[in-house]
């Protein structure tokens, strides 16, 4: 696998270049930083950003700081939350901002193990403030960070361990020394706007031609391109006055080895084919697996069979026959 400090030069190059304008993303000398981004962190968990966003306004306009909402009540605080879900989430938020202002002099801490003490702060969100506050060298890994990696370098997402061990070995490729803020919001940012669950952005993406998903798609989309046959087949079928039609045992066919019809593959088409005036009764489509076939069924009136071929009564159950071939005797009795 090849890893290097490019990757994130590369995720924030395209952040710069595609971020969207929120309004919790102020600068870094803004006053308003670390309530802004507590406030929209609780928020952001397991919601998606267009959910947040009325609620976030209404919040930062009937609480214009931390300060400010440290002494709201808690009913007052849960009703502004009502429609957002999850409202362990509204209380847990007005405690941990009654903590950082009361007890810990307007600050949030500046280590993981502190933060993580604060209520409804766990991995995620501990990691993610330090970040995004602070701009200290982290990573903060959601669903949708893991789901990054996984499909870049190709990890088993079902295996929980599996990404955080990823991440740990290789914490100095992933982890952006001077710009993490912004980086931790990039990786956000392209999981919710490129990388999505359901249908990725391949193609526009400027990672595909690294990432062993987009690959693993590319040659999975091949590889069916390839199998995926046509096959265009034409069935001559003998009929002679007698209600009867020409079978064959052991008439050798390409995928259905009992079938007992003339049957010949277009580009094998030979004289014997093309010979006479054979009346064409009927097209069907057919998908058998990969194959893709188009058969059409000819039949004409004769009263001589080629070698190795019996008549056969149109009436007899005796013989056994697959279900196709039933399908166009059935047929060919329509024309007496
Ligand atoms: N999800 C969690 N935090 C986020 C953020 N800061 N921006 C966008 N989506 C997020």
């Amino acid at each position: 696998m090849h890893l290097n400090d490019n990757l994130t030069k590369k995720f924030l190059a395209w952040y710069d270049n595609n971020k969207r304008i929120l309004p919790w993303r102020v600068s870094k000398n803004s006053r308003k930083r670390l309530y802004y981004r507590l406030l929209s962190e609780f928020m952001l968990q397991q919601t998606q950003v267009k959910t947040v966003l009325p609620y976030f306004k209404k919040f930062t306009k009937k609480f214009k700081n931390l300060e400010d909402l440290s002494q709201a009540s808690e009913r007052e605080v849960l009703k502004l939350w009502e429609g957002l879900g999850y409202y362990r989430r509204a209380k847990n938020l007005l405690a941990t901002s009654k903590i950082i202002v009361n007890k810990l002099q307007n600050k949030l801490p500046k280590n993981l193990d502190e933060m993580k003490k604060l209520p409804g702060i766990g991995d995620y969100t501990a990691n993610a403030l330090l970040a995004l506050v602070y701009n200290l060298p982290t990573i903060a890994l959601d669903g949708n960070v893991k789901r990054v990696f996984a499909r870049k370098f190709n990890l088993d997402i079902t295996e929980k361990k599996n990404i955080d061990r990823f991440i740990l070995k290789n914490k100095k490729y992933l982890i952006s020394p001077d710009r993490s803020s912004d980086y931790v919001e990039a990786l956000m940012e392209f999981g919710a706007l490129i990388c999505k669950p359901k249908n990725p952005i391949c193609k526009n993406c400027f990672l595909n031609k690294e990432c062993s998903f987009y690959k693993s798609k590319k040659k999975n989309i091949k590889i069916q391109k390839k199998i995926m046959k046509n096959l265009h087949y034409d069935i001559y079928c003998l009929v002679n006055k007698r209600k009867q039609i020409a079978l064959s045992k052991n008439h050798k066919l390409n995928f259905l080895k009992k079938f007992s019809l003339p049957m010949i593959e277009e580009r094998k088409k030979s004289k014997y084919d093309k010979k006479g005036n054979w009346i064409l009764l009927k097209n069907y489509k057919n998908l058998i697996s990969n194959k893709k076939l188009n058969i059409n069924l000819y039949y004409k009136f004769s009263e001589k069979k080629p070698q190795k071929f019996s008549w056969y009564s149109l009436g007899n159950n005796k013989v056994f026959l697959p279900t196709f071939t039933k399908k166009i005797i059935k047929q060919i009795s329509l024309i007496y």
